[in-house]
């Protein structure tokens, strides 16, 4: 976490003393770019907003250049490792700064604004990134806090805000939408041409779909569990009396939630005569039907025994590996040194063909062990605290990125990378991977199981090292909390 709940405070106090701008956004408070702030109040416009041709340079007289300075006043102000070698790459808390500066090691300079601190706070290693970093990697992080949030029905019925190709170009596979709905509310009977694979975040849910051989399901779910409809299944949501948020993850790239099919809609764009003859009902039975889309909105109260709506179909209740949900938050996670992981794939959740997730929690200092996935994109969503990932690139490129709780990040196939908890707390996060198993190739076991004369004569490293690997993955990697020890030489791990 690096907004501490004394920023908050802090925000709050600066908020209630002054009028606008209440937050502090950084240097760019001074003159810039040739205007002089605060701006003199006018009462009838004067001058010209035009200028004339004897600006021109040529025409113009030439500036005094020691009139203006872009260098900030006093001696930058660097955190803890900002000094030390570029190459060490050492993440940097920009946030105990006042104002940060995009400097590492030897490189980099002053920046005198405009900007906004609180994002350069948040994304250190893109501001001053480390030496290793080179070359262009596509963007692989996308904050659901710069999502347009789409609210539901009027009643406070609840919202949801989207992550797809549209904001995160490279994340060609999957998309993702975080759903939030209020006690009783509902995301409209709907149905699409994505697979839809969820995790309910907070709060618990009833869901229920029927499949194209006559079978029908019903279940409840709460917080950690998992649910699958796949293409053009239609399912019904309803939060119980405490809502529910959930997180969808889609298997493609540019699904838009507002491009589902609807129940409402479908029903508006029929004739009534058409209703008529294939309900066997009275023209009059369809009166009120709504006008159009209901998306989000409030709902009636469902009975608490399942039992009460789980209609039998002739081709019976789908159960076992037909089930289209998994009580993921009854599986014991698989504790490792640096903290654990969950797999669920379609070895035991046979429905979700291609949905193979991992939710991984990374103690401080640790990181999930440096990586690749043979055969899919990776779409994650981080849940809690901070971390940062440098995604290889083939052939030469590198580039390092942060992120922090309810961000999403993509990684194509084969793109080697680690998590690194950056943070004081736990940091948890979904890998989500279209693929038929949960796999990756582990560099660390890759070289333990090469023979060493090839190894050596690669990467000329020394045998102690290549003695102490581990020819099983490990999965995660243990690690010292301090992130910046290295700046006094030693090591990153715990033995
Ligand atoms: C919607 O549900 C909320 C919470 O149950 C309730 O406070 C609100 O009055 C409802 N609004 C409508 C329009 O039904
Ligand atoms: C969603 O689609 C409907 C129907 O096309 C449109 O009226 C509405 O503005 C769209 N909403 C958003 C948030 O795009
Ligand atoms: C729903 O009904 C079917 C068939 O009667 C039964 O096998 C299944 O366990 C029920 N499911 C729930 C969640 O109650
Ligand atoms: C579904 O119903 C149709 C028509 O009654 C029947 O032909 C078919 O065998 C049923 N399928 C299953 C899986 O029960
Ligand atoms: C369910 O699927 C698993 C793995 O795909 C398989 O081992 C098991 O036999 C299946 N169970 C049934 C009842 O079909
Ligand atoms: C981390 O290690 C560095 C280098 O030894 C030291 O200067 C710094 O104070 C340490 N930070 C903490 C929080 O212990």
């Amino acid at each position: 976490m690096r907004f501490t709940s004394s920023t908050a405070v802090a925000l709050l106090l600066a908020r209630s003393a002054s009028a606008a701008p209440q937050l502090k956004y950084g240097e760019n408070t001074g003159p810039v770019g040739g205007i002089t702030p605060p701006i003199p109040t006018a009462t009838a416009p004067s001058g010209s907003p035009y200028g004339d041709s004897s600006l021109l340079g040529g025409n113009a007289r030439v500036p005094d250049v020691d009139s203006d300075t872009a260098q900030v006043p006093e001696r930058p102000q660097l955190v803890n490792g900002q000094d030390a070698d570029a190459d060490l790459g050492l993440y940097l808390d920009l946030a105990s700064a006042d104002a940060p500066q995009p400097i590492r090691g030897d490189y980099g300079d002053v920046d005198p604004g405009p900007r906004t601190f609180d994002y350069e706070k948040l994304n250190p290693d893109l501001f001053a990134p480390p030496g290793t970093d080179a070359g262009s990697v596509p963007n692989a992080v996308w904050p659901l806090g710069l999502s347009h949030n789409r609210p539901g029905y009027r009643g406070r019925s609840g919202w949801a805000r989207q992550q797809n190709t549209d904001v995160l170009p490279n994340a060609k596979r999957m998309a993702g939408v975080d759903m939030k709905l209020a006690p009783n509310a509902y995301r409209e009977l709907h149905w699409h041409t994505a697979g839809e694979w969820a995790l309910v975040l907070k709060g618990c849910v009833r869901v229920a779909a029927i499949n194209d051989e006559n079978q029908s399901f019903t279940d409840d779910l709460c917080e950690g569990d998992v649910w699958f409809f796949p293409p053009g299944v239609p399912h019904s949501i309803q939060a119980f009396d405490k809502g529910v948020e959930f997180l969808l993850v889609f298997d493609e790239g540019d699904f838009d939630e507002n491009g589902t099919f609807l129940v409402s809609e479908m029903f508006a764009r029929t004739p009534r005569e058409v209703l008529s003859k294939n309900f066997h009902a009275d023209v009059d039975a369809f009166k009120d039907l709504p006008d159009g889309e209901l998306y989000i909105f409030n709902g009636t109260r469902q009975p608490k025994d399942i039992g009460q709506q789980n209609t039998t179909a002739p081709g019976g209740f789908l159960s076992g590996n037909g089930s289209y949900t998994y009580h993921w938050s009854r599986q014991e996670p698989y504790r490792v040194p640096g903290g654990s992981v969950k797999i669920l794939d379609p070895r035991t959740f046979p429905i979700a063909t291609m949905f193979s997730a991992a939710l991984v929690t990374v103690q401080p200092g640790a990181m999930r062990e440096m990586h690749w996935h043979t055969t899919s994109d990776e779409w994650d969503y981080f849940l809690q605290g901070s971390g940062r990932a440098t995604i290889y690139h083939a052939p030469s490129a590198g580039r390092t990125f942060d992120f922090t709780a309810g961000d999403v990040g993509y990684i194509s196939q084969a793109e080697a990378h680690y998590v690194e908890n950056t943070g004081a707390e736990d940091l948890v996060f979904l890998e989500v991977l279209q693929a038929p198993k949960f796999s990756d190739v582990s560099v660390a076991q890759w070289l333990a199981l090469t023979p060493r004369q090839t190894v050596k004569d690669h990467l000329k490293l020394p045998d102690k090292l290549l003695d102490s690997l581990p020819k099983e993955k490990t999965i995660l990697k243990a690690g010292n909390r301090n992130l910046t020890a290295l700046t006094g030489g030693g090591k990153a791990y715990e033995p």
